[in-house]
């Protein structure tokens, strides 16, 4: 079923939405791989030649979404959006650092929430052309912090939390339009997300120490694989994956 489809992947320059990028290579689904990393955008598109086509941009740029929906038109419209991009910000209510709090709604709320409606409109025009003949996917990277409240993360949490209410909102409003809007909700996996985001690594490798093996980007990537290659009558709307010996 995923012969022939086109997939728009944002944060598909590392970690998940990287595995995610080359497990939908893998099945013969072309790519247009969103990041602002130009040099690893290129890397994996020399990797997946034909596959994997590279757009450099800022999701929070007012007409991201819309370029990389048309970057996909030149093979042909896209039928699955991943949205991955995102970063984390260490910290609790009264220990973050409330400098970082804009820009994390920024990211991982407010470009959530743009991506969500201009693929929505999209992906809606596009099954009123063809009767919902096609199933057509969007894919949201939620967290297992955006179900249950993490007590050392909060105000990332937060914005998770959002997204999960959007994501199943969005899904009510367009599934009769064979539109399939899934939630996937990671539990700790290691990925360039820690680093980026400057939490403190000797606290992430007790988390290790605790609650490892972590999970892989490719454990994503694979779920997500499964998700969109089920059959059009099937969706597996929400799905949570932990490391096995994580908790909480
Ligand atoms: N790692 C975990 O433990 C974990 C667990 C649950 C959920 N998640 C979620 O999974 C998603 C992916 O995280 P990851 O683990 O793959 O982290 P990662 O390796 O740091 O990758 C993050 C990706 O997001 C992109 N990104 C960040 N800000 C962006 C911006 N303003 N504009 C465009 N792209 C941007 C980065 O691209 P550039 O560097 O090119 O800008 C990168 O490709 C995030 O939404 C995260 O919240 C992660």
């Amino acid at each position: 079923m995923t012969e022939q489809r086109v997939a728009v992947v944002t944060g598909a320059s590392s970690g998940i939405g990287r595995a995610i990028a080359v497990r939908f290579a893998r099945q013969g689904i072309r790519v247009v791989a969103a990041g602002r990393n130009a040099d690893e955008l290129a890397k994996l598109a020399g990797e997946l030649p034909e596959l994997v086509r590279p757009v450099c941009g800022d999701v929070t740029d007012p007409g991201h979404p819309e370029r990389l929906l048309a970057a996909a038109e030149k093979w042909e419209p896209a039928s699955i959006l991943v949205v991955s991009a995102g970063h984390g910000l260490p910290g609790t209510v009264l220990g973050s650092d409330p400098d970082g709090w804009r820009d994390l709604v920024e990211v991982n709320y407010l470009a959530v929430l743009r991506q969500l409606r201009v693929g929505g409109e999209y992906f809606t025009g596009q099954a009123e052309r063809d009767n919902g003949r096609r199933v057509r996917d969007i894919v949201v990277i939620g967290s297992t912090a955006g179900r249950q409240v993490s007590a050392a993360n909060p105000v990332y949490g937060s914005t998770k939390f959002a997204v999960h209410s959007l994501v199943e909102a969005l899904r009510q409003e367009v599934c009769a339009h064979n539109i399939r809007v899934t939630l996937i909700e990671p539990g700790f996996v290691r990925s360039g997300f820690q680093e980026t985001a400057g939490y403190d690594m000797a606290w992430f490798d007790k988390v290790t120490e605790d609650n490892g093996p972590l999970l892989t980007p490719d454990d994503v990537a694979e779920t997500v694989g499964f998700v969109v290659d089920r059959p059009a009558h099937v969706h597996l709307d929400d799905i949570r994956l932990r490391p096995t010996r994580q908790r909480v």
